[in-house]
């Protein structure tokens, strides 16, 4: 097989993430890769089909014993421009290492719900075994090159670094971990906290999207280890080995965004969607289904809203996609019923019986495409998380503003919110809040969103996904390893 990129003695990226950019379907007896859609494997795509390599992921297949090492294949089908590695789990495995921990415990600890955490030891123990499976394959497709790079990611993965370590002590390995990191008193609830930390401390490089976050993470670990930490420079010394801590948001591919914005299939897609809502202003939210987006809060705010200001009835739509997540998990189902209840209530309260309906709720997922094309429609985004790692929706609508219109009304508890200066706060814990801020958004003079667009749109620019993986593998690059871009098969 000819592969992409990669002569023998160039070193080559190994990414290992629960969810590749692909998931296997079986049909007719054939393997067909589907993407998958998703910020984590937008974000890394590019690394690899640029680059060559190899993906290790779960790619959705349960219970397959008889393949215990799951398939190896070329990816994107046709191109083969690097290779993903399938790990297998059983059913009961996923149930407990990623239905459980990673959702029921990691999750919500990390997002400081933790009253909707779970902690239970079966759970622990399935996700260590997990780990360990993912640890021997990359310890399987390691072949003789000392300069392959492990990039780990992820909550779901956090004991893989030291396991591998033990397998491989000079592994260059770096790792991002893509949620929040909470403050240490939060964090230490997690009865297996210190084994997660010494898991993450196997790596060379570890990055979070904050500062924030950073600190809360070396607070954590000078609590277990007596390590010497160098704050300023994000810096552990932890058993002679230097661990490089930093603060990288992740980047989206802005000029792809820049690109699909001018399309003329997609701008007409924009006018479309606007004249189907035929309402004067347009609000949209775009999330996942997901308990930490603030979603019932964003309802409440828009009832409060068409409340406190009626001339609003009938003029303004919150157009709100909410992109099915995590199905196999109670919680999520409990949210998607409550959210339906509320879009009826303020439905039945709010609608005039002519001019818009106040509320307009698909469960969906959209392609880039048909994304854009909400982005274009909207006056106004809400992200209202009441916590959450970055929100990569928020820089992928300023990415796509290219009339400098429109405004992003952004929660001060998604870590873009350090980044995006431009955006206009809001608090999502109160509706009558954040109906006021939104009112601001609907009236915002267009020479105030332009120039809060173009700070927002400067910063998206510069620290685009290229730059966010550039630095993030620059500590575990030695002098010597130089990635050569692919030139084609
Ligand atoms: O934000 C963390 C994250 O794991 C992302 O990487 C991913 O896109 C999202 O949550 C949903 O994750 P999943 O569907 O794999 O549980």
């Amino acid at each position: 097989e000819v592969f992409a990129l990669q002569g023998k003695s160039n070193p080559q990226i190994v990414v290992i993430s629960n969810r590749g950019a692909y998931a296997f379907q079986e049909r007719d007896r054939e393997l067909i890769p589907k993407r998958t859609v998703g910020g984590l494997a937008s974000a890394l795509e590019p690394v690899l089909t640029d680059y060559g390599g190899t993906w290790i992921s779960w790619c959705g297949r349960l219970d397959k014993p008889d393949l215990e090492r799951g398939i190896r294949l070329g990816v994107p089908p046709g191109e083969s421009r690097y290779h993903i590695q399938e790990v297998l789990l059983t059913r009961e495995e996923h149930d407990l290492y990623y239905h459980g921990f990673c959702n029921a415990a990691l999750w919500p600890l990390c997002h400081q719900l933790t009253d909707r955490c779970s902690f239970q030891k079966n759970y622990w123990e399935a996700y260590r075994k997990v780990n360990q499976k993912f640890a021997r394959a990359a310890r399987n497709i390691k072949k003789e090159n000392p300069r392959d790079i492990f990039w780990i990611h992820d909550f779901h993965l956090s004991l893989v670094p030291q396991y591998l370590r033990h397998q491989l002590p000079d592994a260059r390995i770096a790792f991002f971990w893509h949620i929040p990191f909470p403050p240490a008193d939060t964090f230490h609830i997690l009865p297996w906290s210190r084994q997660i930390i010494y898991g993450l401390l196997g790596c060379n490089a570890i990055a979070f999207h904050t500062d924030q976050y950073v600190q809360n993470f070396l607070d954590a670990v000078s609590f277990f280890y007596p390590v010497t930490i160098f704050r300023e420079q994000g810096l552990i010394l932890f058993r002679n080995r230097k661990i490089y801590v930093q603060a990288l948001p992740v980047g989206i591919n802005y000029h792809h965004f820049e690109q699909l914005a001018a399309d003329p299939l997609v701008r007409a897609r924009a006018q479309e969607i606007r004249q189907s809502l035929g309402a004067e202003k347009i609000i949209l939210g775009v999330d996942r289904l997901d308990y930490t987006k603030g979603i019932p809060q964003r309802l409440q705010a828009m009832a409060c809203l068409l409340e406190k200001y009626p001339g609003y009835r009938g003029r303004v739509t919150l157009l709100q996609i909410a992109v099915p997540t995590r199905n196999g998990i109670g919680e999520y189902g409990v949210l998607k019923k409550e959210v339906e209840r509320l879009v009826g209530e303020v439905n039945g309260r709010y609608d005039q019986g002519q001019g818009a309906i106040p509320v307009r709720y698909r469960h969906v997922s959209l392609d880039q495409e048909e994304l854009v094309a909400h982005y274009l429609a909207a006056d106004v985004l809400l992200v209202t998380a009441l916590r959450d790692g970055l929100n990569l929706v928020a820089k992928e609508f300023v990415a796509s503003r290219i009339d400098g219109r429109g405004v992003l009304v952004l929660s001060p508890f998604a870590g873009a919110a350090r980044e995006l200066q431009g955006a206009l706060l809001a608090n999502p814990y109160e509706p009558s809040h954040l109906a006021t801020r939104i009112k601001l958004a609907l009236e915002m003079p267009l020479a105030e969103q332009k120039s809060r667009l173009e700070s927002l749109r400067r910063v998206v620019r510069s620290r685009d996904v290229r730059w966010w993986w550039q630095n993030n593998l620059k500590p575990v690059k030695s002098p010597y390893t130089t990635f050569t871009p692919a030139t084609g098969m």
